[in-house]
């Protein structure tokens, strides 16, 4: 089995041209030697500016996506190329990881990627770049099956997910990239299922680190 898992309208874009000319942007840019157009939304940085953008509150967190793709990609799952993951940006942008493609530890060595990578979107290489909805991306990945994980889910055992996932050639996983809210309608509906792993609400690097130690447990007579 080859587990696809999916990072999906992640908190991770370049500044939008609407907030170019906001101060915090442009003390940024400047400091940075950079164009705002080149430089990833953040709210840590671009705090004042972003509270004009009406779903601000689920975008403009990097860091929180670079967790969650180190805790998949550090894994034995994926190093041994059974697991690929997918980052689906919430401007509609897919970074594909080829196979056993270990992104920076460091996050700013991790930004300046992301930059360079929207900027240029590359077809080819270790990151791929291309422009794909979440149901784009789970149709051409051709799953046979995907699980999307959410509070709002039927409750259910991971290890019981897991074990339904293991005989399966291309299952998919999809956590959300985002700090707060739910996937989107037109999300929810490319979802084989909605699942519930936990009473709380948990980091999705959390969840990405267990999805992942599951499904090696379930897959290991297999490997
Ligand atoms: C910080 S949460 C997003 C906030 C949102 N209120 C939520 O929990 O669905 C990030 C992601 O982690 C996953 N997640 C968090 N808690 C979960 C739970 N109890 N069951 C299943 N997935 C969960 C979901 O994929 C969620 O989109």
């Amino acid at each position: 089995m080859n587990l696809h898992f999916v990072i999906a309208e992640a908190a991770l874009e370049l500044i939008p041209e609407a907030l170019w000319r906001e101060s915090s942007v442009r003390r940024d840019a400047e400091r940075r030697a950079q164009e705002p157009g080149g430089i990833l939304l953040d709210r840590s940085v671009h705090h004042s500016a972003m509270l004009k953008l009406g779903d601000g509150y689920r975008r403009g967190r990097p860091d929180l996506v670079h967790l969650t793709l180190l805790n998949v990609t550090s894994t034995p799952l994926h190093q041994e190329g059974k697991a690929r993951v997918y980052i689906q940006t919430v401007d509609d942008f897919v970074l594909e990881f080829g196979e056993g493609t270990r992104p920076p530890k460091s996050y700013a060595r991790f930004r300046n990627l992301m930059e360079k990578l929207l900027v240029e979107r590359p077809e080819e290489g270790l990151v791929r770049v291309r422009k794909a909805t979440l149901p784009q991306l789970l149709k051409g990945i051709g799953t046979d099956f995907s699980a999307g994980l959410s509070v709002q889910g039927a409750p259910e055992r991971l290890e019981e997910l897991a074990g339904e996932l293991a005989p399966l050639k291309h299952p998919a996983v999809v956590v959300g990239g985002f700090p707060r809210g739910h996937f989107l309608p037109r999300d929810l509906k490319a979802f084989d299922r909605l699942v519930r792993i936990d009473d709380r609400a948990l980091d999705a690097h959390v969840v990405a680190a267990r999805v992942v130690y599951e499904v090696e447990k379930a897959t290991k007579d297999q490997r």
